[in-house]
């Protein structure tokens, strides 16, 4: 079965017999054999659950920040600079959280706020926040499981606006991020054993994860580098009667657009072909858009969603397509906001959905007014406008030319090819490793890739996440790195000097 990249490490061991000693209490000696809680004794899937964003690059990446507090660390390096996952606000990024939707979300949390501090809060924000306590009352009871009906129903007058075509807010779900309606809609999916999803590799490792989780067959299908990590309907074509050859049944395709780790965005013509593909093998359709407002180069390079796609194409294809909070240019993710809707979904399926997410009660609160800032924006003519335009502004252009100019410094490495991406958060280099190299890795027992990112880890404190955590073709070898990094100059610089001394080392490929 295709294996996303190397066996998670585990940071503990729980393989053997415990004998729990504790300083405060004294414990009665069991009388009898009592087992202990091992992973022998737990959920199988759960082991095989594999995530390399937050893998063992990032768990190495937390112990040398914190070595980094001692005076003497020893360490080449002053900073660990997060390269490895996409979260525009962390810490040492500096992507500011939008003012509007701080304000909004400042007064949901305590509404006596616009009364205390008048002068602090634009007319349109306290208005803003009014209509949605008029609708919600406290953000710190339950709302309706479904995401609270107003908001629903400004997210579909959102889509109805970009799209062109009506949209349904009875089925649209609000989530928890894209994470948790991701992982809820392959469970739901998963019929058999045999159930499988077209996943595409390089894939954000959030749809094997959840496949391992519930016991679903990933479907590998591979982009193409060579012609900008394009989507091929041949390449499916050919994976699907491999499933099939396999006993697998294929159920679902995931397209990720704009792509991660690739940045790759579809052009429409692609997006036909893909739906009337899923109409040939019935298959449902799972449109990961979360970056759908990461934009590079849009004049050339514009979104089209799979729900304009397939209301044009009237195809009744089920689609499920996700979006969040934690990208574009909000940013987020701690927030845990994000929608799902569902197309071409018969009511039936829609209210088995509805009662499986009523046993999670309700998605967070904070979250479900993040999304209503975001599909609902400071409009020209609004106090809050002009502020809003020159924030989301300025992260569109800073991202974008952090995304250009590290993609082109990248390619003027030794063994280094970069495909400049137009959207999303990312690059996903390739880097030729030498047999020098390899062997190395193998020594050292890693996956080359794996090995380099250590490496670089180790040299510059630049955590990056090795292409075997995503999947790539066998024999090649990538790295993920986020365009998310204030100071390129020095950032790149660090790198491009890293990979020379790997070169000096190791030698070219
Ligand atoms: C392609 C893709 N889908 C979904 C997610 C999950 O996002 P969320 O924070 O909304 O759960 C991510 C996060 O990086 C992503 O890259």
């Amino acid at each position: 079965m295709f294996s996303p990249g190397p066996a998670f490490v585990r940071p503990f061991a729980l393989r053997t017999s415990v004998s729990i000693k504790c300083p405060t209490a004294s414990f009665r000696t069991p009388t009898f054999h009592m087992r202990p809680l091992t992973i022998d004794t737990l959920n199988p899937a759960f082991d095989k659950v594999q995530y390399a964003v937050r893998g063992e690059l990032a768990i190495k990446a937390e112990v040398l920040r914190d070595k980094l507090k001692e005076p003497n660390h020893g360490l080449p390096f002053d900073k660990v600079i997060s390269s490895n996952i996409g979260n525009p606000q962390q810490k040492g990024l500096d992507q500011p959280p939008i003012t509007f939707t701080r304000q909004v979300a400042a007064l949901m949390e305590w509404p006596e706020l616009a009364k205390l501090a008048p002068h602090a809060f634009p007319k349109d924000v306290i208005e803003r926040a009014n209509e949605l306590t008029a609708e919600i009352g406290s953000i710190g009871a339950y709302s309706h499981s479904q995401g609270v009906p107003f908001i629903r129903k400004n997210v579909a007058k959102f889509i109805e606006e970009r799209d062109g075509y009506p949209s349904n807010p009875n089925h649209i779900f609000l989530t928890g991020g894209a994470s948790a309606g991701v992982s809820l809609m392959i469970n739901m999916l998963i019929s058999s054993p045999k159930a499988g999803f077209l996943i595409p590799i390089p894939q954000y490792p959030l749809y094997t994860a959840s496949l391992a989780q519930h016991q679903g067959r990933p479907i590998p299908y591979y982009l193409d580098e060579y012609s900008d990590w394009s989507t091929s309907v041949e390449s499916i074509e050919a994976a699907i009667e491999k499933a099939h050859s396999e006993g697998v049944e294929p159920k679902g395709l995931v397209i990720i657009n704009p792509g991660n780790p690739t940045g790759a965005l579809l052009d429409e013509t692609t997006q036909e072909q893909l739906v009337q593909l899923c109409e040939k093998h019935s298959l449902v359709l799972m449109a990961d858009e979360v970056y759908q407002n990461n934009l590079h180069k849009a004049k050339t390079h514009p979104f089209t969603s799979f729900k304009k796609v397939v209301s044009k194409l009237q195809s009744p294809i089920p689609l499920v397509s996700f979006h969040s909070i934690s990208k574009g240019v909000s940013g987020e993710c701690g927030r845990r906001g994000g929608y799902f809707e569902c197309t071409n979904f018969s009511e039936e399926v829609v209210a088995l959905i509805y009662k499986m997410v009523s046993v999670g009660l309700c998605p967070p609160l904070a979250g479900q007014i993040g999304v209503d800032s975001m599909v609902r924006p400071p409009k020209p003519g609004q106090e809050s406008y002009e502020l809003w335009k020159k924030e989301t502004d300025t992260i569109h252009v800073a991202l974008a030319l952090r995304t250009h100019t590290m993609a082109e410094r990248l390619n003027a490495l030794p063994g280094v090819s970069c495909v400049d991406s137009p959207g999303a958060l990312y690059l996903y280099p390739q880097i030729k490793l030498s047999k020098k190299a390899q062997e190395a890795a193998e020594a050292a027992g890693k996956v080359p890739d794996a090995f380099y990112a250590l490496a670089l880890l180790d040299q510059t404190g630049i955590c990056v996440v090795p292409g075997s955590g995503f999947g790539q073709k066998e024999g090649e070898w990538h790295y993920r790195l986020t365009c998310l990094c204030p100071g390129v100059d020095e950032y790149v610089g660090k790198l491009e000097k890293f990979h020379f001394e790997w070169v000096t080392k190791y030698g070219e490929a």
